[in-house]
């Protein structure tokens, strides 16, 4: 499967339904595994901002005042066509980003069933009727916000552009993505196969580039009144600022440091299995709802380790496109982070248990690491490492659990392994994270509303929950009698 595909050479920014040739230079887009460039890609500027905008702006009547059933039906096709194209996409995706091939498939999967789930929305978006006096009428309609920005990050490049676009385009938004530098091209793919499938030009746009050149000019723009952004909390805290500036609603899905608590109870088997997969085994750990904090009952935690270290010898270590259970990190900066952090426990906390070295090869590659009996004031217990490094603190009792869990500036995502179900659901009352998962982790779907707690986000992404980040509500009051 590996060398199937053709792989364009050049890649633009998508405007008005065609890809445009770079005026501002361009950059090159590295395959993590190799260290080898892919394609040059359209650095975008300021001016490439501006048209997209302008173009967008062209766009927005027609789609505001088609009909919502025929916009679901464009939506529609879209899914299809991603579903249609899925192992190409799939395989543009890992050589870009480094994760494995089924990993990628099943991103390509989620952002067509993104499209498939808003499309169906699309002509059920209801506003109320309030009941007052006999004298008044009054009603409530949600309206699109207009352009919409979406900034995506490198994790999940397909996935997380599909998690703000469809919602966007259904309520009636036009939209423009600027993809990350570090894995732009599916991006301007999918906007491609939109517009072959009947998405009107200019509804979807793309700036590729970097973010203080492509980036900070779209969220700044005048005309853009949505900014939904998933990234770092310092960038998202900045673009907050910037959308307060104008007023502009904003959308941001940030870091986290999220809380695995596995219980005396639990079926241990089933914990670790789970705590490999959500820390090691879906992404490297580049993921924002990872089980960075493995939160384990002392009286099962030398058991816990030599299963953890078992589990995690056999997973597989090698480029995407071979599908192991390990690709590299996205990126050589991701990787200086990920092995400082290394260090940075190595001096804070001990050696790792488990792992801790840098395969001697090309390309970002880390070790699967564990370290244990880690203080929870200590660095790595408390920052984004978001790499394959796994921290495990003690605990002896549920209220200890709790207080370290919720101990974080994050609250993400949070999960518990018990077999009790009243302390699982006691767990999931207290804890401070937008999303709880119980005995399985990563157990939400493209469905279920997402987003954080604290310094984890503002909003919700997902589920019709997510349909609120793009719309507004215009209140009608008609007097009728006197
Ligand atoms: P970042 O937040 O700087 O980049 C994310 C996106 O924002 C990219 O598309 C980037 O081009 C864009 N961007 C950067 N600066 C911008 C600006 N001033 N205006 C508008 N857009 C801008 O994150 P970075 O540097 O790629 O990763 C750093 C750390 O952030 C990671 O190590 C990880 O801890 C965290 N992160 C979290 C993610 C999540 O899923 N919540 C995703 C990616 C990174
Ligand atoms: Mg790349």
């Amino acid at each position: 499967m590996a060398d199937q595909f053709e792989v364009s050479d050049t890649y633009g920014h998508f405007i008005d339904g065609e890809m445009q040739p770079a005026d501002g230079g361009t950059f090159e887009t590295i395959d993590p595994a190799t260290e080898v460039p892919i394609a040059e890609v359209a650095a975008g500027n300021a001016n490439d901002v501006d048209d997209a905008v302008a173009d967008s702006i062209a766009a927005l009547d027609e789609w505001q005042k088609m009909p919502p059933a025929e916009r679901g039906r464009i939506v529609s096709a879209i899914a299809e066509a991603i579903q249609a194209d899925e192992d190409r996409l799939a395989y543009i995706e890992t050589l870009d980003s480094g994760k494995p091939l089924s990993q990628a498939l099943t991103d390509v999967r989620r952002c067509a069933r993104y499209f498939e789930y808003y499309a169906g929305v699309a002509d059920k978006i209801h506003g109320d009727s309030i009941p007052r006096t006999r004298e008044y009428v009054d009603y409530t309609v949600r309206e699109p916000l207009g352009v919409t920005a979406h900034i995506v990050p490198w994790n999940f490049p397909i996935g997380i552009l599909g998690r703000g676009i469809a919602p966007a385009l259904v309520t009636g938004n036009v939209a423009i993505a600027k993809p990350a530098e570090q894995t732009p091209l599916t991006a301007v793919e999918v906007a491609k196969l939109a517009v072959d499938v009947g998405l009107p030009p200019g509804v979807l746009n793309v700036i590729t580039g970097f973010g203080p050149d492509a980036g900070e000019p779209l969220v700044t723009h005048p005309d853009v009144e949505g900014i939904t952004f998933t990234g770092s909390v310092e960038t998202g805290r900045q673009i907050a600022k910037q959308a307060s500036e104008k007023l502009a609603h904003v959308h941001l899905e940030l870091g986290g440091k999220n809380a695995n608590v596995i219980f005396p109870d639990a079926d241990l088997d089933d914990a670790i299995e789970n705590t490999v997969r959500s820390i090691f085994s879906r992404n490297t750990g580049q993921v924002c709802t990872s089980g960075s904090r493995a939160i384990v009952h002392q009286s099962i935690h030398d058991e816990f380790i030599e299963q953890l270290a078992r589990h995690t010898d056999e997973l597989t270590i090698g480029p995407g496109v071979e599908n192991p259970d390990v690709g590299p990190l996205a990126s050589a900066a991701q990787f200086e982070k990920v092995t400082k952090y290394i260090d940075i426990g190595r001096a804070e906390a001990s050696d790792p248990v488990i792992g801790g070295s840098i395969p001697d090869r090309k390309g970002y590659f880390v070790e699967p690491t564990v370290f244990t009996d880690v203080n929870p004031e200590a660095r790595i217990a408390r920052e984004e490492i978001f790499g394959p490094v796994l921290v495990v603190i003690t605990f002896s009792d549920e209220r200890e659990a709790l207080a370290i869990a919720n101990e974080s500036d994050y609250g993400l995502v949070a999960g518990v392994f018990t077999s009790d179900i009243g302390k699982a659901h006691r767990f999931a009352r207290d804890v401070d994270a937008g999303q709880v998962y119980i005995n399985e982790w990563f157990a939400s779907g493209i469905e279920t509303p997402f987003g954080g707690y604290k310094q984890s986000g503002l909003g919700r992404a997902k589920g019709l929950e997510a349909l609120r980040e793009y719309t507004q509500v215009k209140t009608i009051c008609a007097r009728i009698d006197d």
